[in-house]
């Protein structure tokens, strides 16, 4: 069988997909690259595996490696400009969050996907955690009727990890992110159970707590989105990193009844893996029905190891597939992952316009990109130009070079 040749860029969150390589008989992993040589090294030393070749440097990577594919698990700001290199040179694409940081880049990786015909799947993998896979499998057999509602939360408390995330540089992405920007883990799965595209936001920001200024993050606590679908359906997206507990959750409301995940507190019963269900079995019917299972499919086993529980898998195995000529394969194509993050990214534009609702633009469409072309407003120096904006709506805090100071004495793997 051939087997597909793939590179990964980023050692950290890349790991999981170099393991995954392991797992699947289809790939082969045929390069790895990272900039920091010491968890580069440490791999290399872990998988000790000469068939496997490694860069320091991304340029040499590109260059010299053979490959198919290319695994892009580098800084979340920065994954447009290696993506566009990467589909010009003639590989697929298999993008961690998020797309892209401005919508200049939204443009330009549009229309680099296109020319180049390749394949762009974003790893937006909580969409495939086993309740929302199970809500889509629900939705598409028609058992939820038509989509009225739904909400997704992804709230995850990240100060206990922040000096290994961020190693004390005050200017790394999560420092600097605003409080909307890390939004597909939240709105993703919703738009993926339905297909549906995004066509409104209005955005919400929560305070820069105290949590937040011990960690040397710069954004609000939290974000909120409230997504207008093309449908007229809404959903309320939720998503931080500075909020007291974790949630992973997700509702739908259809027009024949409702499907729901567990609570991540609700251990012991399959908690976020679980799905509770009150369906009705015709329009009116309206009766209460209700079911709770542990959802699996031929997949599951193998799955199960992996992280997220098991999504990473699913997203990987989706994308291999795809590029083996399987033209069902579930894969997140360039158009879904921009719907997904314009959610966040124009959420915050709604938050710096007072709460005005923003409009979502449709970027299949040529034409309605065109306006957005040198849109590079972000909170990137580099990037934004004069159009840079801050990473919290009031205005950035002040935080002391002791925070950083203390984050880097903090960290433990840098
Ligand atoms: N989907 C998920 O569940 C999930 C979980 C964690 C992280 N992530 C995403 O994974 C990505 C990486 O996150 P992380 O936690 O590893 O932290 P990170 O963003 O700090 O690390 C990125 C890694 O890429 C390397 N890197 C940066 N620029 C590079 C370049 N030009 N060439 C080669 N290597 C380069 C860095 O040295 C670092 O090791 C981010 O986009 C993040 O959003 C996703």
């Amino acid at each position: 069988m051939k087997k597909v040749k793939v590179g990964v860029v980023g050692v950290y969150r890349g790991k999981s997909m170099i393991d995954y390589c392991a797992q699947d008989e289809r790939v082969k992993l045929t390069a790895i690259c990272d900039i920091w040589k010491d968890g580069l090294n440490k791999v290399k030393a872990e998988l000790n595996d000469d068939s496997i070749a490694f860069y320091d440097s991304f340029d040499e990577f590109l260059k010299t490696a053979d490959m198919d594919a290319v695994v892009l698990a580098n800084y979340a700001t920065e994954h447009a400009p290696l993506a566009i290199r990467c589909l010009k040179a003639g590989k697929h694409v298999y993008s961690e969050v998020l797309p892209v940081q401005t919508m200049a880049q939204a443009v330009e990786l549009a229309e680099t996907v296109e020319k180049s015909g390749k394949v762009y799947a974003y790893a937006e993998n909580y969409c495939y955690m086993a309740a929302p896979r199970e809500m889509k499998r629900l939705y598409l057999n028609g058992d939820l009727g038509e989509f009225e509602y739904g909400e997704g939360e992804y709230f995850h408390n990240c100060e206990p990890g922040w000096a290994d995330l961020t190693y004390g540089d005050e200017n790394h992405w999560r420092n600097r992110m605003y409080a909307n920007f890390y939004c597909t883990h939240s709105v993703g799965p919703l738009l993926h159970i339905t297909g549906l595209r995004p066509v409104k936001v209005s955005g919400f920001e929560l305070v820069h707590n105290k949590r937040m200024a011990r960690m040397g993050a710069k954004g609000g606590l939290a974000g909120v989105e409230m997504v207008t679908l093309e449908n007229g359906a809404v959903i309320k997206s939720v998503h931080g990193v500075g909020i007291s507990k974790n949630s992973v959750w997700y509702s739908v409301y259809g027009s024949l009844g409702t499907a729901e995940s567990g609570r991540e507190a609700a251990e012991g019963s399959g908690h976020v893996s679980r799905i509770y269900t009150n369906l009705d079995r015709y329009d009116g019917e309206c009766v209460d029905r209700l079911v709770a299972y542990n959802p699996v499919d031929s997949l599951s086993g193998r799955a199960m190891a992996n992280g997220h529980g098991g999504s990473d898998f699913y997203c990987m195995y989706n994308f291999i597939s795809k590029l083996l000529g399987e033209k069902d394969a579930d894969i997140i194509d360039v158009y879904e992952a921009l719907d997904m993050f314009f959610c966040g990214l124009l959420g915050y534009r709604s938050v710096l316009d007072g709460g005005a609702p923003a409009e979502i633009p449709d970027f299949k469409n040529p034409n309605v990109r065109e306006k957005y072309r040198h849109d590079t407003a972000c909170t990137d120096p580099d990037v934004a130009g004069d159009k840079l904006i801050p990473s919290y709506s009031k205005g950035n805090p002040d935080i002391p070079a002791s925070v950083y100071k203390n984050m880097k004495e903090k960290c433990r793997i840098r």
